[in-house]
């Protein structure tokens, strides 16, 4: 399925958004608990290589394997490291060319409302993590927490009706909070644990925000590109406006929010691992993740988030399970002890 992400020119792409997503890998890996203890990772829809870079730093034995639809990105992400730990394939993230089971975490950042069939790719994520492995992935919330995009694109609709268009484009899918949570779900995953995060992207001036998109990369950047000149100065002319907003040009600070969710993928093993147990604390190890679940599968920040006597009880709703047999093809190591 070819790639609807205009994604041709990697320098241009690190100005418009990989300043951007290189901030925002390092909360991301933590989220997923990806760690010291990993051994290998898939980065899907690597770009050029802001996330795979950050985990080469956050889990520092594990091979980390770049994965992108864009040669060009691929070829940038390949030049700007001589870590023999890294290693970048160019592909389409729906067939992923690697055998089942053969990563300890896919990570996946800022890709998945990018395609054109994302539960696709999400199967073959947990296809080719092993049992017990992480699966984690982001995308921004583009309705309604993505100032930087909203700016050019609420200012351009009313001017161009292609803009319209491409506005109901960018707004979905997966782009609302709780709905990378609910397709994963749909795919026959469990536990989705899913939080977000606020970063903000600080502008120099007006020029530092319009000129990256003039670059071409992405949907914007595309968009803006396929304009005749005068339709783009009337754009850009408003959107300085927007910029502005009645003060003088300078720098300015917008808010940008990623959603994330993450699971722990746990196909059926007739011969499932044994389980590291803390006696002291009855708690569960995950050796893919280091993360300690008290009891039952939960991520622990999930556990964290709760407090109190409501935390408690959703902690213990949290451990139920169903009889196996009654069970989705997914289910965790904690379960099967
Ligand atoms: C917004 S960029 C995110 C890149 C990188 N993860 C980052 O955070 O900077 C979207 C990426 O998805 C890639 N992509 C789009 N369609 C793809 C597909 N079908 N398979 C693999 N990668 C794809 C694009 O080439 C692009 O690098």
């Amino acid at each position: 399925m070819p790639s609807i992400y205009a994604a041709n020119d990697a320098a241009c792409y690190e100005m418009s958004m990989g300043r951007w997503s290189r901030r925002l890998a390092v909360p991301f890996i933590k989220f997923a608990g990806a760690g010291d203890k990993l051994q290998s990772v898939l980065d899907v829809g690597c770009g050029t290589g802001s996330l795979a870079f950050a985990l080469g730093n956050a889990a520092q034995q594990a091979k980390i394997t770049g994965f992108d639809y864009s040669q060009a990105f691929v070829d940038y992400a390949r030049s700007h490291t001589d870590d023999d730990r890294f290693s970048f394939d160019q592909g389409d993230a729906v067939a992923l060319p690697y055998a089942t089971g053969s990563f300890d975490a896919a990570m996946s950042m800022l890709v998945l409302n990018f395609l054109s069939e994302p539960d696709k790719a999400v199967q073959e994520m947990v296809r080719v993590t092993r049992p017990g492995g992480v699966v984690a992935a982001a995308v921004w919330d583009f309705f309604g927490g993505h100032t930087f995009s909203r700016i050019l694109l609420d200012t351009a609709a009313p001017l161009d009706p292609g803009a319209g268009a491409l506005r109901a484009k960018h707004c979905s899918p997966l782009t609302h909070p709780g709905e990378l949570a609910a397709m994963w779900k749909s795919v026959s995953l469990r536990e989705v644990e899913q939080a977000e995060i606020t970063i903000r992207m600080v502008f120099n001036s007006f020029a530092d925000l319009w000129e990256p998109w003039l670059g071409g990369q992405g949907t914007l950047g595309a968009y803006l590109l396929g304009l005749t000149g005068d339709k783009r100065q009337l754009i850009e002319h408003h959107t300085r406006l927007a910029y502005l907003a009645g003060g003088t040009d300078g720098p300015r600070s917008m808010a940008s929010i990623a959603d994330w969710g993450c699971i722990v993928a746990q196909p059926i093993d007739p011969k499932p691992p044994a389980l590291q147990t803390d006696a002291a604390s009855s708690a569960v190890t995950n050796p893919a993740i280091g993360a300690k679940t008290r009891g039952c599968s939960t991520p622990r920040s999930s556990i964290r988030r709760r407090s109190g006597h409501i935390g408690h009880l959703l902690s213990l709703l949290d451990c139920w399970r169903p009889p196996v047999a009654a069970m989705a093809p997914w289910h965790y190591r904690a379960l099967r002890a």
